[in-house]
């Protein structure tokens, strides 16, 4: 018996990721058995379960039953996302973009500025309404928000009405959370600290066949003064390379010529693995595989970003030409303060020796003003670090105070009208240099990797190149996933016309 579970376990390994074969493993599952205790086996157990619960519910109303994932914040949390889809559609749920229609609505909560709880709150208020009229619909909070006690000590007084609350350690256990929800009238909350647990193979459903986030790493070690970051995702830790590796060949295999790989902090990733190694090695052996075409990760620490890093970066034929290098001060006292570990005049070395390795790379960056102590001298520098390093774009942030962050407690907060005021010259510093370095590629012809059609116009399509600046041009649907050369005729600011070669 047990021989048989671990046969079909090990033939569920090889694709996992396209789903194509879970059925077949499901059907070796019997409910009527204990839930199995390794992982990812009682994950699969419970996504039998809970499809019997679906099906039951559906087949009483006669009709399918629908989810709606919304996603907050980073591109961590998109991941999660197509990890949580991927789960709801094993168990017989249909997606429905329309919340208010949806039975199982989910939302999948960021909490890194205050304006992102905020926005949860005032949606979960309008939700209540909704629910009164479907006495099927379901409600489930997860992500980083959860991982806030005072969050989910305020959900439980004051929102009664929702039915499932989990955090970012434990979203592997979802299909289980769901099969409890089934069985029981309460809400059902299930929230861990932290973990040094990585569960591999489970169901995702990818939002785009031709590009695929991959997580690398988990969590972060970093603790910079102003972000909650390290406290709602935890230590860090790094995916075995080999999962990694087997993820990507299976995602090649399945259509997708572009990843991202995704960490807070991925030029530390391997550093706690048993046979520790470095994000450089790593990209290598991800350039190997074959069939895929461009290697793009985020997010950099400056701090962390190796020597090593820029020559791989300097010879791969796959690794994109854009590198998101967060800043978030030009000030060295404040970066201090922010515990960024690195200086002014470092970090313009850094995009000194990276512009020398990689001539047409694009940088990006996140700033963020206001930040505790910050003077007008210190607004300047920042100001002066945007000018020399001319980005090609910048996600601009005011300071938003995270209650049990160290910069929570800090004496001389700013105003908000000093804040606005340095955040509007900022923008516009930051938008008139964005315009300028971007045309620089016009008359140029580049490969442009095409995403989806147009959203204005239809007979246009939208593609990205490889610096992530966007481009539109005449196409159909049939280009979609593919990389085409399109010959780069206008700039208008952030993005470009283009015509196909
Ligand atoms: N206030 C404003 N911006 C923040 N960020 C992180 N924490 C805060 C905060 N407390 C920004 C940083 C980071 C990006 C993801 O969000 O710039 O790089
Ligand atoms: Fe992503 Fe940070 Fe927001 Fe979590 S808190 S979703 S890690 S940006």
């Amino acid at each position: 018996m047990i021989r048989h579970r671990i046969g079909s376990y090990n033939k569920l390994r090889k694709d996992t990721y396209t789903l194509k074969n879970i059925e077949t493993y499901l059907e070796t599952i019997d409910i009527t058995n204990e839930a199995p205790v390794n992982e990812p086996e009682r994950q699969y157990y419970f996504m039998k379960k809970a499809r019997a619960y679906v099906k039951q519910i559906s087949d009483e109303l006669q009709r399918p039953l629908t989810f709606c994932v919304t996603t907050f914040g980073c591109q961590m949390n998109a991941r999660d996302s197509e990890k949580l889809v991927g789960v709801l559609e094993q168990i017989g749920y249909v997606e429905e973009p329309d919340e208010d229609k949806a039975d199982f609505v989910i939302y999948n909560t960021c909490t890194v500025r205050e304006n992102a709880n905020m926005r949860v709150y005032g949606r979960l208020g309008q939700l209540k309404h909704v629910k009164k009229s479907n006495p099927h619909m379901m409600i489930g909070l997860c992500g980083c928000m959860m991982q806030e006690p005072e969050v989910v000590e305020k959900l439980k007084k004051s929102y009664r009405f929702v039915d499932l609350i989990f955090g970012t350690h434990n979203i592997y256990k979802f299909a289980e959370l769901i099969a409890t929800r089934f069985e029981s009238e309460r809400m059902v909350i299930d929230i861990w600290k932290d973990t040094d647990k990585i569960v591999e193979d489970l169901p995702s459903e990818r939002k785009f066949s031709f590009k695929s986030g991959v997580n690398i790493m988990f969590g972060c070690n970093n603790f910079c003064s102003y972000c909650i970051v390290p406290y709602v995702r935890g230590r860090e830790r790094s995916r075995n390379p080999k999962d990694i590796i087997r993820e990507i060949e299976t995602l090649v295999a399945d259509g997708v010529v572009e990843v991202m790989l995704l960490g807070q902090n991925v030029n530390s990733y391997g550093k706690n693995l048993d046979e520790p190694m470095t994000f450089a090695e790593l990209l290598q052996e991800i350039e190997k595989i074959e069939g895929l075409e461009r290697i793009r990760f985020m997010t950099s620490h400056p701090k962390d970003l190796s020597d090593e890093l820029i020559e791989v970066m300097r010879h791969s034929k796959k690794i994109c030409k854009h590198l998101h290098l967060p800043v978030q001060s030009g000030s060295t006292e404040i970066l201090k303060k922010m515990n960024r570990h690195y200086t002014k005049e470092q970090y313009l070395e850094l995009v000194r020796k990276i512009k020398e390795a990689v001539p047409d790379i694009s940088l990006t960056t996140d700033i963020i003003v206001g930040f505790p102590g910050e003077t007008e001298e210190d607004f300047l520098e920042t100001m002066d670090v945007v000018k020399k390093v001319r980005y090609d774009s910048a996600f601009t942030f005011i300071y938003s105070k995270r209650t049990g962050t160290p910069a929570a407690i800090m004496e001389n907060q700013i105003s908000d009208d000093v804040v606005k005021n340095r955040f509007d010259r900022l923008l516009k510093e930051v938008q008139e240099i964005s315009a300028e370095v971007c045309s620089v590629h016009a008359g140029t012809t580049q490969p442009v990797l095409v995403e989806s059609m147009n959203d204005h116009d239809d007979s246009l399509v939208t593609g990205r190149l490889s610096n992530n600046i966007l481009v539109h041009f005449k196409g159909d649907e049939s280009l979609i996933g593919k990389i085409v050369d399109v010959n780069l005729k206008e700039c208008k600011g952030f993005y470009y016309l283009g015509e196909m070669k």
